[in-house]
């Protein structure tokens, strides 16, 4: 098979996020790309028995969908957190659906009726002596937290009604069933913490953690408390339905002519020392690396890898991807990294294959190392595509302003094996080159495909590197080039323009 032959993917895919179980319901985490996107990507650049690598893989949608369509799925992250839920839905593989079942009724035998009680007692009434054992180490949250330490962060019936559950699953004598079921618990550690916001108007049950909604542990000021059992229960169920749809599509896949044969690999590297780890290079890598200093993954992860007890070292934070954090690494680091990583990447990939890379952001900067990285590796950018103006995209900018990037670029790269020159030093009049792209434009004009433009405009002339963009400045050349911002549309519009909804 001739892999240069592959026609890239050039057009956007509309996400359908919330439809696959196996990713949405089960375990919640920062930033997951739509599976129906990945899978698309992976269908393209790779065939059956091909191995597809997510060096950043986060809650693993990559190596899960690369797994369900008969291929190698390699999944990679420093995050203890990230790598026990891809392993979590991956492992749902095995077993039989009753046997999840049977697992949630013997929890509910020996759990149901002592959670309750829990919850109706005095809390200075519980029995603290006897429990205690059942509670992780009551270490320490990110300095920005409103709370200082892990207990901080619960009502005493939800931590020690979270202790018997985790207590009474560690008992169940099968590891796969066990392991579903804490997926379940750490799920479930999501809803029953102080952190809980309920959604105005909206059944209590439906809010959210503010960890996932502002990136940091905001109390609140009136705490939601959710039913203890209930609420694990759901969680379960939500597992549940996740291993019948898992098993549905390998039954199909068995149907077929060349059966079923996927396999998962979870490591557990920095990014850059992946050429020391993998034994064998891959054929496929779609990525989405941490965009500056945007999410602290792992202090924000210390809740649940605490209840998991699986919380990293100091040395595994230090070697983190981002801007910031407690461990407040630098922003020149984060470049200089960021760079390295693509070249790592590139260097467990096989020659002529391709590499995908998400990434958004303002600063060029962060666009230019992963560009003069990949060509200086040998991997020659042969497709950008901007996702962005579909329902999930303005579902983010809703939370804010024309600053608000939504949406992402997918840039896709062919590794020729050889090194690509490319030019650096050049500048470009960012007011021409908008009025030039925007020349024969009627808009709406979505801000994100615009900053793309640039950016790849700004690459091919040599300038990513001296290109300077902030927001204000981007909306003030947008303003005097008779564009508005459209706060209902979340795009520009040619101002005294009339537009109809997309
Ligand atoms: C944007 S998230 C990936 C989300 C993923 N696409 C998904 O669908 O769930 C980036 C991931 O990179 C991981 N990460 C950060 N620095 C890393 C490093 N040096 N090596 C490996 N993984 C790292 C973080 O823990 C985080 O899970």
């Amino acid at each position: 098979m001739d892999y240069e032959k592959i026609i890239p993917i050039t057009e956007p895919i509309a996400a359908a996020r919330q439809s696959a179980k196996r990713h949405y319901g089960v375990h919640p985490y920062f930033t997951r790309r739509p599976s129906n996107v990945v899978r698309a990507y992976i269908l393209n650049y790779t065939r059956e028995g091909d191995r597809v690598l997510d060096p950043f893989g986060g809650s693993g949608v990559t190596a899960i969908e690369a797994f369900l369509e008969n291929r190698t799925g390699i999944q990679n992250d420093i995050n203890p957190l990230a790598n026990f839920i891809a392993r979590g839905i991956a492992d749902l593989e095995k077993g039989n659906l009753s046997e999840y079942r049977d697992a949630i009724v013997a929890l509910e035998g020996r759990c149901a009726t002592v959670l309750d009680k829990l919850e109706k007692s005095d809390p200075k009434q519980i029995d603290t002596r006897r429990l205690k054992a059942a509670l992780p180490r009551n270490v320490l949250l990110p300095e920005n937290s409103d709370a200082r330490y892990l207990f901080d962060l619960f009502e005493p019936s939800q931590l020690y009604g979270l202790g018997v559950l985790r207590f009474e699953i560690q008992r169940l004598p099968q590891p796969y069933v066990r392991n579903a079921m804490l997926l379940a618990l750490s799920a479930t550690v999501t809803k029953l913490n102080r952190t809980f916001l309920s959604a105005e108007g909206r059944a209590e049950s439906r809010g959210g953690s503010s960890i996932f909604s502002i990136y940091r542990y905001k109390v609140a000021k009136a705490p939601v408390k959710l039913p203890l059992w209930q609420t694990f229960r759901e969680r379960a169920e939500n597992v549940v339905e996740a291993k019948a749809e898992i098993a549905k599509l390998i039954e199909l896949k068995k149907r077929q002519p060349s059966g079923w044969h996927g396999s998962f690999e979870v490591l557990k590297s920095d990014v850059t020392d992946l050429p020391k780890v993998l034994r064998e290079k891959v054929d496929y890598i779609f990525t989405d690396p941490p965009y500056g200093g945007h999410i602290a993954y792992l202090d924000l992860s210390t809740m649940w890898n605490a209840w998991l007890n699986i919380l990293p070292s100091r040395a595994v934070g230090q070697k983190e991807l981002i801007v910031g954090g407690d461990e407040r690494h630098t922003e020149e680091a984060y470049i200089r990294r960021l760079g390295e990583s693509v070249r790592a990447s590139v260097a467990v990939l096989k020659p002529n294959r391709w590499m995908s890379i998400v990434f958004q952001h303002w600063n060029i900067a962060y666009f230019h190392a992963i560009l003069a990285s990949a060509a200086e590796s040998g991997a020659d950018l042969r497709a950008a595509v901007s996702q962005i103006g579909d329902p999930i995209w303005s579902m983010h900018k809703k939370k804010g302003s024309e600053s608000v990037l939504a949406g992402e670029m997918i840039l896709t790269f062919f590794n020729t094996g050889k090194p690509i020159g490319y030019e650096t030093g050049r500048t470009i009049d960012l007011e021409c080159e908008v009025q030039a792209l925007t020349r024969d434009c009627e808009g709406p004009l979505y801000g994100e495909y615009l900053l793309n433009r640039i950016v790849l405009k700004a690459w091919e002339r040599g300038a990513t590197d001296s290109l300077n963009l902030s927001k204000e400045e981007f909306a003030r050349i947008l303003g005097d080039a008779g564009w508005r911002y459209s706060q209902t549309g979340h795009y520009w519009v040619k101002a005294g323009q009339q537009v109809a909804l997309l």
